[in-house]
């Protein structure tokens, strides 16, 4: 058996660059720990004359990803790219089968295509990792799948958006504008490349469903997901939730109900008391309830060069030192089907801010609405007066259904008195 495992690495950009300065810096300390010399043997991207502050004249270059999955003379195909089609799906597709072993930190590729990729890699018996797809550089992937797999999981809820989180986080602590703190993220690394998918609520979605995959033993069911983002989040919906003693946090939850898995990413209000409302900035966390280790929280750095290249490098140095393990916990031809579970079913507590007009009468109106579809109010605020301008009126809710507070909020809208379509957010207990 060779004493060294040779990677091709395509993708140069933050993750790309990170995973070879890691390599480069840890590399006793990785030969030590895999047994084997990790060993750069080529690497690619689109643009070979850009300077990426790293020496790459040692190594093989390909412009084609595809060509160097199926030719680089390399053990593993390390996929940095990104995207759920085109090059990186067509390059990983080629490098399973080429026979060799596949690393990614694709969340988009492995959401959408998953299962038939693990399929593929158990039929060609080469590995298929992904640890830095899901919460950067926080081990959750394995913890999941190794480390709990002595457990059935009922419930896994996670922040699995370092731009949202950092977003939300530097909103709330400095009052600046959402366009402002996006740039910033972006600057700094954590953002996709379309930033729509991070604050659209897409990254998470892709980070949710594969999560649940591992947890559930299911076959991976982006298209299932409910999916809400942060782009309505505003400042004083931030300044009311820590009025009421919660914090907004952007969450991805999965759950075994009795009507199928749930699978949901949207805004939340979350106690301030609780371990994930100081998650805060770029840092993601990961909350599992299993039935024998109870409840477990994993935290960490969610994205950027460093923490990513991390979590990249663990699952190199798995097929180093020979732990080749199944995707998702469980032979690809053995995930059941997803029993996807309608949002509608779902029944929780929710926060409501309605801009009206300040008239006499106009609170009655909302109350004589909620009494009708027998929602119970737990708080309630207004406290401006204003004889032009809408006023804000708030309140949180007792537990009702989603499909009594969709309904409620048809009947707020409709209301000449309100003059905004009315702002929802969910409230999650922890
Ligand atoms: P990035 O900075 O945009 O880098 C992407 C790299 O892919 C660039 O080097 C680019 O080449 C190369 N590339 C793009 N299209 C190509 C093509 N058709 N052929 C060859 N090379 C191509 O992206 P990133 O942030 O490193 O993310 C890479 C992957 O890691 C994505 O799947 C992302 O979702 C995931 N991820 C990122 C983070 C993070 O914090 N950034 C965290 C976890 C996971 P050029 O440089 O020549 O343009
Ligand atoms: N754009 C992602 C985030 C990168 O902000 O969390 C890590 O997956």
């Amino acid at each position: 058996m060779s004493d060294s495992i040779k990677l091709a690495v395509a993708g140069l950009g933050t993750v790309g660059v990170g995973t070879i300065e890691l390599l480069d810096k840890q590399s006793d300390l990785l030969m030590e720990r895999s047994g084997k010399r990790i060993e750069i043997v080529a690497v690619g991207a689109r643009d070979k004359s850009k300077d990426r502050g790293v020496d790459l004249s040692k190594f093989e270059w390909f412009d084609d990803p595809v060509d160097m999955a199926k030719n680089a003379s390399a053990d593993v195909f390390v996929e940095l790219i990104g995207g759920s089609e085109g090059p990186a799906k067509n390059a990983c597709e080629a490098a399973i089968a080429a026979g060799r072993h596949v690393v990614t930190a694709n969340k988009a590729l492995i959401a959408e295509h998953g299962t038939a990729l693990a399929v593929a890699a158990e039929k060609a018996d080469v590995v298929l990792a992904y640890e830095a797809a899901v919460a950067g550089g926080i081990p959750v992937i394995k913890a999941l799948r190794e480390g709990l797999a002595g457990n059935r999981i009922q419930r896994l809820q996670g922040i699995l958006n370092g731009t949202c989180n950092y977003i939300l986080t530097t909103m709330r602590e400095t009052g600046r504008s959402f366009d402002d703190v996006l740039s910033e993220a972006q600057e700094l690394g954590y953002a996709e490349a379309d930033p729509s998918f991070d604050i659209d609520g897409v990254d998470a979605a892709h980070k949710l469903a594969i999560l649940t995959s591992v947890a559930f033993g299911t076959e991976v069911d982006f298209a299932s997901v409910h999916i809400e983002g942060i782009r309505h989040i505003a400042v004083e919906d931030i300044e009311y939730a820590g009025e009421f003693g919660y914090k907004i946090k952007l969450l991805g939850i999965c759950e075994r109900t009795a009507h199928g898995i749930q699978q949901r990413v949207h805004p939340a209000m979350v106690p301030e008391e609780a371990p994930i409302a100081g998650v805060e900035g770029v840092f993601n966390a990961v909350v599992t309830e299993g039935d024998f280790v109870g409840t477990t929280v994993l935290e960490g750095r969610g994205a950027g060069a460093g923490p990513t290249a991390s979590a990249v490098v663990s699952d190199i140095v798995d097929i180093a030192a020979g732990r080749l393990v199944h995707a998702f916990g469980v032979p690809a031809g053995a995930l059941e089907p997803s029993a996807p579970a309608s949002l509608d079913d779902h029944s929780g507590s929710y926060y409501v801010r309605l801009m009206v007009d300040d008239q006499p009468g106009v609170f009655a109106e909302i109350a004589a609405e909620l009494a009708k579809h027998e929602i119970s109010i737990e708080g309630v605020i207004q406290r401006s007066r204003s004889e032009t301008e809408a006023v804000p009126v708030v309140m949180t809710t007792h537990e009702t259904s989603e499909a009594a507070i969709k309904e409620v909020l048809s009947a707020f809208d409709a209301l000449d008195a309100v003059r905004e379509k009315p702002h929802m957010i969910r409230i999650e207990s922890f």
